[in-house]
């Protein structure tokens, strides 16, 4: 069991991504959600980092202060924990329940019970990958999926998951639709967990999964034009990816797009739209929307 250091610290929902940005290579596992509870944080968003190594002071000193500045506030308090020897990825699992989102039914391995019938069920551990379903990026982005199945009977013949994680969208894009999808991620142990995980849900003839730098890489060009892109990532890349991602769409062809905020949709919208797409779907769960944009 390993030793294990958390950093804490709570920002205003607008500054979530960029200080998501900052940690990303500093913790081994980060987790973000609302503050509920009464009090002066109520509404803002607490961080928590978990980290197998001893942080560099030096590097995550730096990263929050360039993060405060991009986000124009005061560079918030930090706590940084030293904790006992803890798998916490072991705990992480147990407390992760089953969670329906539209008719994906999502659940750890620790789970036995059989699944609830008529459902895509798939077992994805929150694990050293981003996407285990909890993120209202990803919900989202699993209910935007679950949308274009059941109500615009979509059936695409080649679809991406940029950005996979977890692969949690590619393997919901493979079981509603049982076509081939292509999973990359610029994160090597992403793409090893992404192929674990198919493997796992006996998606292995469905979802491939490879390390590509957004839509640069042979991998990429050659399988598609794609009729359906799902693209989790932040405004940001999402942004400056617009011009590949639109060149990579088929005709008629439809781009999920999530992981940005409220604030940044415009920015995102307009991207694409320069690039002749257009809003045909969108949803906001908490501050994060997710956006389907198609080709006209
Ligand atoms: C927010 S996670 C989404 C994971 C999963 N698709 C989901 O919806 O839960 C974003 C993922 O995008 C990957 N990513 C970021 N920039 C990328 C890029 N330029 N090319 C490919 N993947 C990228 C990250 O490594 C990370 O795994």
């Amino acid at each position: 069991m390993a030793e294990t250091w958390r950093i804490d610290l709570v920002v205003p929902a607008a500054a979530v991504a960029v200080f998501e940005t900052a940690l990303d290579g500093l913790c081994d596992a980060l987790a973000c959600f609302e503050i509920e509870d009464a009090g002066p944080t109520r509404g803002q968003w607490r961080l928590e980092g978990l980290s197998e190594r001893a942080p560099d002071h030096h590097a995550l000193t730096l990263a929050l202060a360039l993060a405060a500045r991009a986000a124009a506030i005061d560079e918030p308090p930090v706590t940084l924990e030293r904790m006992g020897p803890r798998d916490w990825l072991r705990d992480n699992l147990a407390t992760f329940p089953p969670m329906d989102v539209g008719r994906f039914h999502l659940r750890g391995s620790h789970v036995t019970d059989p699944p609830p019938p008529g459902r895509h069920a798939l077992i994805v551990d929150a694990a050293t990958a981003f996407g285990s379903g909890e993120h209202p990026t990803t919900r989202g982005c699993l209910l935007a999926l679950d949308a274009l199945a059941r109500h615009h009977g979509t059936r695409p013949r080649r679809v991406l998951d940029m950005g996979c994680g977890t692969g949690v969208l590619a393997m919901a894009a493979a079981r509603a639709w049982r076509r081939p999808v292509l999973a990359v991620d610029v994160d090597d142990e992403a793409v090893r967990v992404a192929g674990d995980n198919a493997r796992r849900n006996g998606l292995k003839g469905f979802v491939r999964a490879l390390r590509a730098d957004g839509f640069r890489g042979a991998a990429v060009r050659a399988a598609g034009p794609f009729d359906l892109i799902l693209a989790n990532i932040l405004a940001r890349p999402l942004t400056a990816m617009a011009p590949a991602a639109a060149r990579a769409l088929a005709p008629g062809g439809r781009i999920v797009l999530s992981g940005l905020l409220a604030a940044q949709e415009t920015r995102v919208r307009n991207a694409y739209a320069r690039q002749g797409l257009h809003l045909r779907w969108r949803l906001v769960i908490d501050t994060w929307t997710t956006l389907v944009m198609a080709r006209r």
